[in-house]
């Protein structure tokens, strides 16, 4: 009996493991912890995108749960290890900016969520696909390529190594 509950439990660990490994593979095999980022942002602009050509109830609240779930794993890995290297690195203020933005984002994830049949959610989503929008392009074009450039090679990989720790913890 206990080996069995035993081997049940070793399968769902497994299973686990293969589905978190699963959701991770985008990030993790897109390269240095930039280009994985980047990776993500475009993952999340065309989730905006189809969520913006849909009205169907269910279809929304789908594609928003997957939105929701996509962006809180993308902060969570620049919160716990980009944003801390960024302190490290004399940009501390750019650090506070970009967290000023994911506490929006986490705002306008909050009051979509609540209600997805308000009248203006479309125009609401909007803003926030522009928010979003002008956010990750600070950080691609800007202050990434900066802190990239500060990291030796074996830093820059050790960023890689930890942000995709930190992904699986939430995949
Ligand atoms: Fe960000
Ligand atoms: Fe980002």
């Amino acid at each position: 009996m206990a080996w069995a509950a035993g081997a049940g439990l070793a399968a769902g660990l497994a299973a686990n493991f293969v589905r978190k490994a699963i959701m991770q593979a985008p990030t993790a095999l897109a390269g240095d912890w930039d280009q994985a980022l980047a990776q993500e942002h475009k993952a999340a602009l065309a989730l905006f995108d189809k969520l913006e050509q849909t009205e169907h109830a269910t279809r929304r609240a789908m594609l928003f749960a997957k939105l929701k779930q996509a962006l809180s794993r993308h902060a969570f890995e620049e919160e716990n290890v980009i944003y801390p290297a960024l302190r490290d690195h004399g940009a501390g203020d750019r650090a506070e900016a970009f967290n000023h933005d994911h506490g929006l984002v986490k705002q306008y994830l909050f009051d979509l969520g609540r209600d997805q049949h308000r009248s203006d959610w479309t125009t609401k989503l909007r803003e926030f696909r522009s928010l979003f929008e002008k956010h990750m392009r600070e950080e691609e074009e800007q202050v990434f390529p900066e802190l990239k450039a500060q990291l030796s090679e074996d830093e820059n990989h050790a960023v890689t190594m930890a942000m995709n720790k930190e992904g699986l913890k939430l995949a």
